[in-house]
């Protein structure tokens, strides 16, 4: 079983987005999944209750009972246990990482995103874990390539100490109408650009997660976000 862990200190910045949309992509992949909220506000687990059909099992936890949770999922031959984490308190935050083979730093393209993406990215590589920043609601204006950022953006993120995804999601309204109803954008809108960003994020992430908690984040990676 694969723990990846959805984090940062900046509020707002798609924590939820990204591991409800993860965990569903993984789940209709074919492949057994749990989404443990950790965070109070409990904005994953009003997601996948608000789905109709099967999906990734939910645990409502607090930050103490993630290791039980952990274990009992890896007894329960889970493939994948996503962790949806609070912007803060930090211990609560720690605790996710811990138990993480990935961590995924969830960030906007903007100036003000950018330190706390630092920080939450030099936290990680503290507590020795590895992983990479998945940049999210970036603009682009063709709906056919990669997100783009400000080139001083991205050459600041080059040095946070974790590689950045080669793929990011875009400001799409189909992440926050698939959301109010428990639904994967590519469940949403198949084919659509949303989940196409989507599936190349979770390829991404898939093929690398035997390397990445073993500190790929030392080399940070060719990104395809400034094309
Ligand atoms: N790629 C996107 N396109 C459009 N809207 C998005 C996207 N990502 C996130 N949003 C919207 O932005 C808001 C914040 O996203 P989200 O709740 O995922 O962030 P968060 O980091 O989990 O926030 P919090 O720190 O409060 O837990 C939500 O309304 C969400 O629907
Ligand atoms: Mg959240």
């Amino acid at each position: 079983m694969k723990t990846i862990t959805v984090l940062s200190r900046k509020g707002g910045s798609g924590k939820t987005t990204l591991a409800v949309n993860l965990a569903l992509m993984a789940f209709l992949r074919g492949h057994k999944v749990l989404l443990a909220d950790i965070d109070p506000q409990r904005s994953a687990s009003d997601a996948l209750r608000a789905r109709g059909e099967p999906g990734p099992v939910l645990a409502d936890i607090n930050a103490g009972k993630l290791f039980m949770t952990q274990s009992n999922a890896m007894r329960d031959c889970f493939d994948y246990l996503f962790v949806d984490t609070p912007a803060m308190p930090e211990a609560d935050v720690a605790q996710a990482v811990n138990i993480a083979d990935v961590c995924l730093v969830a960030g906007r393209p903007s100036f003000l995103d950018l330190a706390p993406i630092v920080r939450t990215a030099e936290a990680v590589r503290r507590l020795g874990k590895g992983g990479m920043v998945v940049l999210n609601q970036a603009h682009t204006s063709r709906s056919d390539v990669a997100p783009v950022a400000f080139p001083d953006i991205m050459e600041a993120l080059r040095f946070c100490g974790l590689p950045l995804a080669p793929h990011g999601l875009r400001s799409r309204e189909a992440f926050q109408k698939a959301m109010a109803r428990g639904l994967c954008v590519a469940e949403f809108e198949p084919g659509g650009p949303a989940a196409r960003d989507l599936e190349r994020l979770w390829a991404h992430v898939e093929a690398g997660l035997d390397g990445l908690g073993r500190g790929l984040g030392q080399t940070p990676m060719k990104t395809a976000l400034t094309a």
